[in-house]
Formats: C-alpha cells, structure tokens, sequence
C-alpha cells in the first residue's frame, strides 16, 4: 500500500514538474473585445482575371463550407482590384450566364446554383489559370479586365447566401492625368449595384505602397487620403450606401515607406474611414520553410508589426478600429506544400491569438477559395486544415479576451490564449472559457490548470495532423477522428472529448488544440 502511494506520488510529481501551470484572470473585466466578424474570409480579385472562373462560387459545396464561417466579411481585394474595369454594356461570359440567368427570378439565394458540368470544365482549367495567375504576380505584369453586371451578380450572391458581408475593392489607379482618381467607372459600378440594392462595403485600392512597382504610377498618402474623401461624399449621394462603411488604405507589410504612406494618408483621409486596413505575411512563400513554419521567433515577428500600426494608428486618428485586411501564412500564394497542411495551422492560430489580444479588431484570411496553396478549401473543393481549424475557432471562440499566462515552459514555445467561449454555441453557457493551446516543442507537454479551473469539467478539442505525412498532411484528426464533410451540403458534428475535472492538458510535439472549461464562472463572460 505505502510502496503504491509512493509511486502514485512519484508519478504525479514528475508529471508536475515536465508540465507547466497555467494562470487565468476570470475576475474583472475582459482585456478587449473584438469584432463579432473577427474571422473573416478574402476571395482574391485574381478569381475574376479570367471571369469565367468567378463561377464557381455557384458551387453548393463552397456555399456551405463559406456560410458555416459566417458571420463574416468577405473582402473581394487584392492586387487585381486596380485592373478591374466594370463593363455594364457587355454581357458576361456563358459560364457566367449560364449560372446567372435561370436563378434571376428566384432572388439571390435561389437554388439554382452552377451546373455541375460548367463547375467541372472550370475546375478541369483552373490549374492553367492558376499557374497564369501565379506567374503574373510574380512578374508583376498586370492587364486590365473587364468585369461585367454578372460578375457582381455572382460575387454578391455568394457572400449572401452564405451570410457574409461583402467588402468590394475599387480600382484606385484610373486617375485623371496620373494625379486625382478618376471615379467615372466607380460610379457605373455603383449606380448598378444601388440599383439592385446591393448592401455592400467598400475600399479603394489594394497595396498603395507598391502601386510603382506595379505600374509605374506613384500616388503619396495625402492624395490618397484626398480620393478616400472624395469616395466617401460619392457613396453619400447613393440611397443605398449613404451609411456604408468605407474601409483602407489596405497597405502591405509595415515597412519604414509603407508606414510612412500609413500615416499621412491617414492624415489626410482617415477621417472618412470606419477602420484602419493592412497586411501582413510572415514569410515569403517562394523560400519558406517547414521550420519557419515551426518557429517561435517567427511567429513574434507578427507583434512587432502589429505595434507599429497601432502607434501610427494612435498617434493619427486614436481610437480608430484597426483590421488586417489581409493575411496569411506566406506571400506570393502560400508556400507549397506547407501552407495547406497541417503545419500552417501554427501560423493561423497564433495570428487569431496575437491579433485579438494585442487589439485587432477583425482578421481577413487569405483566401477562402483561389489560386496558391494558402487557400482554405483547395481547387478539388476540399477545406483544408486551417478550413477545419476556422471552422472550431468560430464555433468555440467568443469575441471577450481575457488574460492568460503559463510559468514551467517557454511561453514562446508553448502559447496559450484564453477568450470567453462563443455565447451562440448552444453547447456551452455563459461564463464558459475557452483555452486554445500551440505546442512548438518536440515533445509532449502537459498544462496544468490553477486551482480555479481545476475543479472543472473540460471539452478537449485536439487537432493533430491524419495519415504518413504527419504535420505535412492536408487532412486533419479532431479527438482521433478524421475530419470531412457528411456530404456536400452537410458539415460533420464537431465533437468534444470531456475530461474529467482535475486533469492536466496533454499536447503531443507539434499540436495545438482547444479546451472549454465548463461552468468557469468567468466574470467578463457573464
Ligand atoms: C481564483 O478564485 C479565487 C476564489 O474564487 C479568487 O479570489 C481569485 O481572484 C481567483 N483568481 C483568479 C486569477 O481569477
Ligand atoms: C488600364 O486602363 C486605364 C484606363 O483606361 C489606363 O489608364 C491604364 O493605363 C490601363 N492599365 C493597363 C495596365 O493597361
Ligand atoms: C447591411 O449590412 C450590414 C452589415 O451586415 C447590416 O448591419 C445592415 O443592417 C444591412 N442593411 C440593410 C439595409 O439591410
Ligand atoms: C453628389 O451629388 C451632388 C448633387 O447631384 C453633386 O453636386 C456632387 O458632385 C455629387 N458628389 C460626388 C462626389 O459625386
Ligand atoms: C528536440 O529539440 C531539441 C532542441 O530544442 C533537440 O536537442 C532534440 O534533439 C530534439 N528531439 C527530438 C526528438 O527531435
Ligand atoms: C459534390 O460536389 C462536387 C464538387 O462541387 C461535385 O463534383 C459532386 O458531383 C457533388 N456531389 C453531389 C452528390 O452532388
């Protein structure tokens, strides 16, 4: 009997000392709260280089995948958002028509969706376009296209059907005589979409700070600022968009010109804005590797970056919600091989983490559907595993952040982050809390909770990577079990592992995972 307890003893103090204690602030209130729309989605302005391609979002397998991220906005952005010109005379393409014209008299979500034919012809060509879409970024030769009524048609039957809201960028660079923007084709753009009662955001531009580099013009803060508040007393004149909401100057990474380009447009037009839009990118996808994938002192990178825009932000219009326009593991399309596996993982998560604590308000990921590898759901209509970790941060994440520390392990190396649980999963109640947990060593490690949350029931949500490739795997475990769709139109259930009260979270090398401790009685949740 003594020799058992003993070796009770001994076991669960080695256990203790290779596990690390964690430490929750449940009394107060919450650190921040962010938007309702935190997790929102981009669909590249590149989808609509060729507009055929535009159909696909007809597809009922990505409706349902996109409608179960909701609620969302869906940004339609990117480098191609200069080159679009909007069309209202010509007639879309037959893919285009073919999709469009029998659903026009049963409303916007009327079930009439793509013909499987037309999607398997687009699919079957989507890997030529892609390779074309590719290349052009990285040449950055860019053509104008031409948009028609149905591309819009399409692209804002897509967001609402899947009860997301649309955020539609303009094309900043038709100026007159290269100074002023040239609002002509804007306003085509929007007397049709004001027509239609089109309810839709907007932006001007994507990535100002390069507009040189992709086509010779140079066009500085102030002035942008100036044809933001041009824009803005547009939109008022539409019945439609005389409160919409005006979001910019979309700048890529925050480097010393691109913060300088931040701050005085901001000056000059950041009044006439409803939040502060910007990218960011760890690595550049081309040279990306597995272990910067893995890399604690990559992923801190992000906060730096953060910190810079925010001070910009404060010191130019204090107060103005900040969001990252877009964003995702690797630029250039992702990293191949790494950006729709398993590993990306690493990089999503601890980016919703950072972001909401450090007071970003609303997170766009780059791109639901599309070229490149960073895609959430790829070319055969497959989610990948950030889709599927998307899918467990919406339904157990709420928007309340409360504080979270960890002391017997390398916080850098073992992250942990805690919200208050999603108050609309019907699952959990309030006060709830959800712990998510990334696990960058090579080994197991164990989290103890402090005494408040020890006596708790928890929901264990532990994602690991399916099959030989391991954390290269596109295909993804959640409790053991492989996650997939039921069926084109159905999700599977996402379900818990209870753990009894008491135990220690176990999290194998390279792993993360969410944890909701029931009935946590968190003050800030109440
Ligand atoms: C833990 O619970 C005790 C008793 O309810 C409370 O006084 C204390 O503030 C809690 N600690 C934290 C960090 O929430
Ligand atoms: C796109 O069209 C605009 C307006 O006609 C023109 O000013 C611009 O030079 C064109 N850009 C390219 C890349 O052809
Ligand atoms: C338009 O969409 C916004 C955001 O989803 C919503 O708050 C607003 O009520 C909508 N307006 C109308 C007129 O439906
Ligand atoms: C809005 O409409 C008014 C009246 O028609 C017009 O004078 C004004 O120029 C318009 N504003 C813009 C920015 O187009
Ligand atoms: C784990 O990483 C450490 C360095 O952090 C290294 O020394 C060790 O060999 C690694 N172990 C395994 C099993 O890869
Ligand atoms: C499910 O969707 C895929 C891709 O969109 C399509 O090829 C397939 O025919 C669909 N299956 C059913 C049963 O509708």
């Amino acid at each position: 009997m003594l020799r058992r307890l003993l070796l009770l003893w001994l076991l669960l103090a080695g256990q203790a000392a290779a596990g690390a204690v964690l430490s929750a602030e449940l009394r107060g209130p919450p650190a921040r709260e962010v938007s309702p729309e935190f997790l929102s989605l981009t669909i590249d302005a590149n989808l609509a280089a060729d507009p055929r391609f535009i159909t696909v979002l007809g597809s009922p397998k990505l409706r349902t995948l996109a409608g179960a991220l909701s609620p969302g906005f869906l940004r339609f952005g990117g480098t191609r958002t200069d080159f679009l010109i909007f069309d209202p005379e010509k007639s879309g393409t037959s893919e285009e028509r073919d999709f469009w014209e029998p659903q026009v008299n049963e409303g916007v979500c009327g079930l009439k969706v793509v013909p499987s034919v037309v999607e398997e012809l687009l699919l079957s060509q989507w890997p030529i376009q892609e390779k074309l879409l590719l290349k052009e970024q990285a040449w950055k030769k860019y053509k104008n296209t031409t948009i028609t009524k149905s591309t819009v048609d399409i692209l804002y039957s897509f967001a609402k059907c899947s009860k997301l809201h649309l955020i539609f960028g303009l094309n900043a660079l038709l100026r007159k005589g290269g100074l002023q923007w040239d609002s002509s084709n804007a306003q085509l753009l929007l007397d049709y979409c004001d027509s239609q009662h089109y309810n839709m955001s907007w932006e001007l531009g994507n990535e100002p700070n390069s507009f040189r580099k992709k086509s010779g013009t140079y066009i500085d803060g102030f002035q942008l600022g100036q044809d933001f508040i041009h824009l803005y007393y547009l939109l008022r004149n539409y019945s439609s968009y005389r409160n919409a909401k005006l979001y910019g100057p979309d700048v890529g990474q925050p480097r010393k010109n691109t913060q300088k380009l931040l701050k005085s447009f901001l000056k000059s037009g950041g009044k006439v804005i409803d939040s502060v839009t910007w990218h960011h990118y760890y690595v550049n996808g081309r040279i990306a590797t597995r272990k910067d994938f893995l890399s604690p002192e990559v992923l801190e990178t992000f906060i730096t970056a953060v910190k810079d825009v925010l001070q910009i932000v404060d010191a130019t219009v204090p107060g103005k919600k900040v969001w990252l326009g877009e964003t995702s593991s690797a630029y250039g399309g992702g990293a191949p091989r790494l950006s729709n596996t398993y590993v990306a993982g690493f990089m999503w998560l601890d980016k919703l983490g950072l972001s909401a604590r450090l007071g970003i308000d609303v997170v766009m990921r780059q791109v639901f559907f599309g070229a490149g590898t960073y895609h959430l759901v790829d070319a055969n209509f497959e989610p990948l595993p950030d889709y599927w970790l998307s899918l467990l941060y919406k339904k157990l994440v709420g928007t309340k952040v409360l504080r979270v520390s960890l002391m017997g392990a390398d916080p850098k190396k073992l992250r942990v982050y805690l919200h208050c649980t999603n108050s609309h999963e019907p699952m959990y109640k309030e006060g709830d809390v959800t712990l998510f947990v990334l696990n960058l060593y090579n080994v197991t490690k164990h989290v103890e909770l402090p005494p408040n949350l020890s006596n708790k029931h928890i929901d264990e949500y532990l994602l690991l990577p399916h099959g030989k490739q391991d954390i290269l795997s596109r295909s993804i475990e959640l409790n053991g079990h492989v996650l997939r769709m039921v069926d084109n139109k159905t999700l599977p259930v996402l379900t818990a592992k209870p753990l009894s009260p008491g135990s220690t979270l176990g999290l194998p090398a390279f792993s993360y995972g969410f944890y909701v401790m029931k009935n946590a009685k968190a003050t800030a949740c109440i």
